[in-house]
């Protein structure tokens, strides 16, 4: 297989969505305004805000053979996504469990499934990472499958871009092949182990990996890299509907910026136009902007 400009490996999640006033609290019930299932999963929603992004796109991951794992194949396909290194697997397709709450802020519980599933990187799988510009993972999948994955990205040349989420810790192997990596505030923080401050945190966060983007939600981002002065990436203001996938979208129209050459700062203004679309719509999948639409913002500016 080849041809694709980035290959995502990552998780696929049914997203069963409750839309609440605010988000419970240990030991209490509230009820639900509303209800909806909708295809998300960290990995998906990247390679969709790929995909829409403008990049041939190639997701590996796994799924059930189940009603769940059809919508969610179904999603990739419909997105334009090459889904021939999809798994099913003998294990239910991963479900999310997401609260919404009337600001859009969310929390989710996710029950990985097909997700956790060992899986060994195949020679199809290779070839893809072989022919791509960018490697593109989460850490919703087994950490081996992330660092094998890495480690021939590094082998081949091509960019290895990391959103570790949901954060933990990550081996020497993998720092060591990683590109850029992408963070949130908390991810940053937990990642660096020191720093308190998510900022000071991406700067030293810069002696394991040349270039970090810190996502600041409303905020926008800051990029920092080896040897350059911090950027700041303005936030918009926009009303927030639901801010799930949020930084998924970012990280995906961010690689397929970086698949055609562009430079992480740019690609970064991109990828937080892209992130404050997605939030004012309800939805992972179902929010993430195509790149026509985010050329319409930026050429309205
Ligand atoms: O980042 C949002 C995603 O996290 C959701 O789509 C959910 O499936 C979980 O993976």
């Amino acid at each position: 297989m080849t041809g694709a400009g980035v290959v995502v490996v990552g998780s696929a999640n049914l997203d069963l969505v409750l839309a609440v006033e605010r988000l419970v609290r240990p030991g209490e019930t509230v009820l639900a305004q509303g209800v909806s299932r909708n295809p998300g999963g960290k990995g998906a929603n990247q390679a969709v805000a790929a995909a829409r992004g403008g990049a041939a796109t190639a997701f590996l991951g796994a799924v059930g053979d189940d009603a769940d794992g059809r919508v969610l194949t179904a999603a990739l396909v419909d997105a334009g996504v090459d889904t021939r290194l999809l798994r099913v697997v003998d294990a239910p397709s991963g479900l999310a469990v997401i609260g919404v709450e009337t600001s859009g802020e969310n929390a989710i519980v996710v029950a990985a499934g097909a997700n956790a599933v060992p899986v060994s990187l195949t020679p199809a799988d290779e070839q893809a990472i072989d022919g791509s510009a960018v490697v593109l993972a989460q850490l919703e999948v087994p950490l081996e499958l992330v660092v094998a994955a890495g480690a021939r990205a590094r082998a081949a040349g091509v960019r290895m871009v990391l959103n570790a989420a949901p954060v933990r810790t990550l081996p020497d192997a993998l720092w060591a092949v990683l590109d850029v990596l992408v963070v949130n505030e908390h991810e940053a923080v937990v990642l660096a182990g020191a720093a308190d401050d998510p900022r000071a945190a991406a700067v030293a966060l810069l002696e394991r990996v040349p270039e970090v983007l810190l996502t600041l939600g409303a905020e926008g981002a800051l990029y920092v890299a080896r040897r350059t002065d911090p950027v700041v990436v303005p936030g918009r203001r926009v009303p927030a509907v639901d801010t799930t996938g949020a930084g998924d979208t970012f990280c995906g129209v961010l690689v397929a910026a970086l698949a055609t050459g562009v430079p992480t700062e740019a690609a970064a203004e991109r990828a937080n136009v892209a992130a404050s679309l997605s939030v004012q719509r309800a939805g992972a999948i179902p929010s993430v902007p195509t790149r026509d639409e985010v050329d319409a913002v930026l050429a309205a500016h």
